[in-house]
């Protein structure tokens, strides 16, 4: 089976995420969505409620699983059997720290590759933190298709 990973933290996952899981469900015969601890981040959302959130987003799509994972991502990558981590891109901030991570993650392991696809031009200023902002000044980010 050809399955991929996209990881994230998903605090909270948005339409951009879906978006990217979209297109990979597309290439991959299986999706593996791994939501991070990501402690080292202080997520606004628990870890529960990022998992439940991202499987709530995703359940439409058929090849599709959410799992939380804590530790390395190479580690989680190797434990599913996938040759592939995908990720999406908006910009170059976004640009930076990817190539930085998957840098990283190819001197950790060279048992897989990191594609990146780049986000659908409608999603563009669709960000979790753009959302935590909403959030936190009590606007529902539902109400704007985020
Ligand atoms: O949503 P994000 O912040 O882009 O996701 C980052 C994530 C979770 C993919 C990254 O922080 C990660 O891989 N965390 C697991 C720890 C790890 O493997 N670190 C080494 C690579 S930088």
């Amino acid at each position: 089976m050809n399955r991929c990973v996209v990881p994230g933290t998903f605090d909270p996952m948005h339409s951009g995420h879906v978006s990217v899981v979209q297109r990979a469900a597309k290439i991959f015969d299986e999706v593996v969505v791994a939501v991070a601890q990501s402690q080292s981040k202080s997520p606004k959302h628990s870890h529960e409620d990022r998992v439940r959130i991202a499987r709530d987003l995703c359940s439409h799509i058929d090849n599709v699983v959410v799992e939380p994972f804590d530790g390395l991502l190479v580690d989680f990558v190797k434990s599913k059997n996938a040759k592939c981590v995908v990720k999406g891109l908006r910009n170059v901030d976004d640009f930076q720290d990817e190539i930085s991570m998957a840098t990283i993650n190819k001197r950790l392991s060279n048992d897989f590759e990191t594609l990146f696809l780049m986000s659908d031009p409608d999603k563009l200023d669709i960000s979790s933190t753009r959302i935590r902002e909403l959030e936190s000044l009590g606007i529902d980010p539902n109400s704007l298709n985020l």
